[in-house]
């Protein structure tokens, strides 16, 4: 198989000196899925002729891609919808489109919104939105919001944003439906790209000057191509073979796909990365059953130790919902002391937010009060803040080998890359380039933030 990485690239190029052709521009909300999903979405329409521009200024269609996972995510939305009829005035003809989890969740109930949404756009139809801009832009309104058993879009090369690293969706959807979480209802069921275009993906994108890919999946660590009969260790195992210089990231992980096998690849493989996010939600046992989750605290505490002795300086990340249903004090101080147990050294973590058609919206009472959630949240954050502040700290006279990202975002003269263990590097700028791989000390650090010195 060969894959032309850069002829959506050139095809956009073309596309963009063409008076005549339409200018679309996406915006992103929500996870690292929709991220990568914006840039298929982007190849599609670049294939099909259209213009892909940078700002909403002087767009002919607006396309937003969006989240629903919690309800300040679709808040969000409906804010930016009410800012956007401001464009809409002054061009008339501006197609407005919703795509991403929120078109499949709400549907019909979008279009329209605002005096706006004309197109309404599900994650598995995005090869029906060349056909779609096409009609709304005559005048007409167009909803495609099917889920599929199959569709993987892995014939269709992202057009991405330049830069040394990429992600790749391998798998899509999700089969697990916690009781918590809309994806499922949103994304569909479960089904992966096979084993051969992932891995001619990843050296497609290696050899286009990639130095870091991050493997993406709702449930990545349950990629399965059935036919090759490659799991996701062994899919790991064979990109880590086959491009020993590229480094491998992959998310989100569910702890009952955490594998002995997997963590064995960990340790096999050095160019498998030393981070590992593994969501635990909770810490209390009672309040996993409930969330469906299928696996207790201490199931979840014996993979991390398997975890650290194979894996030795990983570093951990997960995710916490604070007030789910039922929570009493005490299932919050079991979820404040196995983060201390573990000592992660990053964390997502949320207000619980109940979600139309979710298991816990028809079977419990979403009866945590919104104050008692917030401070229970800020209690997590707090704590979680000090132990990443701590283990940073400790890393202080430590070398690591930094991948060179570019200019800070934050300081200026100081430019940042990203440790092999996920971390923020910041350092002062020396002629250093993209893409390079340094080794650093660190000299001194914070919660978020690593400061180091590069090493001659
Ligand atoms: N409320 C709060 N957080 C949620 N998540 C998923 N659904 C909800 C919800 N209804 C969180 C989980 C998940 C992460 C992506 O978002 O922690 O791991
Ligand atoms: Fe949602 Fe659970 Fe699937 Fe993650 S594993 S996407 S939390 S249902």
């Amino acid at each position: 198989m060969y894959i032309d990485l850069m002829s959506p690239k050139k095809q956009a190029d073309k596309n963009s000196t063409n008076p005549k052709a339409k200018k679309v521009y996406i915006e992103t909300y929500g996870c690292q899925m929709n991220q990568a999903d914006s840039e298929v979405v982007a190849s599609i329409l670049a294939n099909d002729g259209f213009a892909i521009t940078d700002t909403a200024d002087n767009a002919d269609v607006i396309l937003l891609n969006t989240c629903s996972v919690r309800d300040n995510a679709e808040q969000k939305i409906f804010h930016r919808l009410s800012h956007l009829r401001q464009y809409k005035k002054k061009k008339f003809k501006l197609v407005v489109g919703i795509l991403g989890c929120m078109a499949e969740r709400l549907k019909t109930k979008l279009i329209g919104e605002r005096d706006l949404v004309s197109i309404v756009v599900g994650p598995d139809e995005y090869r029906s939105l060349p056909s779609l801009i096409t009609q709304a832009l005559k005048g007409e309104q167009g909803i495609a919001v099917e889920l599929s058993k199959v569709e993987t879009y892995e014939d269709i090369t992202p057009l991405r944003t330049e830069g040394v690293s990429a992600w790749l969706s391998i798998m899509r959807g999700c089969n697990n439906y916690c009781a918590f979480c809309v994806v499922p209802y949103t994304r569909g069921r479960e089904r992966s790209s096979s084993y051969d275009s992932v891995l001619q993906q990843t050296i497609g994108l290696y050899e286009s000057g990639v130095k870091e890919v991050t493997l993406l999946g709702q449930n990545v660590n349950s990629y399965n191509d059935l036919n090759a009969k490659k799991d996701f260790p062994k899919l790991l195992e064979g990109i880590a073979q086959a491009l020993p210089y590229l480094r491998i990231r992959y998310s989100t992980s569910h702890p009952h796909d955490m594998s002995d096998e997997l963590i064995y690849a960990h340790e096999k493989y050095d160019n498998i990365c030393n981070f590992i996010h593994l969501p635990i939600q909770s810490g209390s046992s009672k309040i996993l059953k409930k969330m469906r989750r299928d696996y207790t605290a201490d199931e979840y505490l014996e993979r991390i130790a398997m975890i650290r002795k194979h894996v030795p300086g990983v570093s951990l990340s997960t995710d916490i919902i604070s007030g789910y249903c039922t929570e009493t004090e005490e299932d919050h101080q079991m979820t404040l002391d196995l983060m201390k147990e573990v000592r992660y050294d990053g964390a997502f973590m949320f207000k619980y937010s109940e979600r139309g058609n979710t298991l816990a919206e028809k079977k419990y009472p979403d009866d945590v009060p919104e104050e008692v959630k917030t401070r229970r949240l800020e209690e997590i954050i707090f704590q979680q803040r000090a132990i990443a502040g701590e283990i940073n700290e400790a890393e202080v006279g430590k070398t690591h080998e930094i991948l060179v990202e570019g200019p800070s975002k934050k300081k200026e003269e100081m430019w940042q890359g990203r440790s092999d263990t996920n971390k923020m590097c910041i350092f002062p700028y020396n002629g250093e380039k993209e893409g390079d791989l340094l080794k650093a000390k660190v000299v001194s650090a914070n919660s978020a933030t690593l400061f180091v010195e590069v090493v001659k």
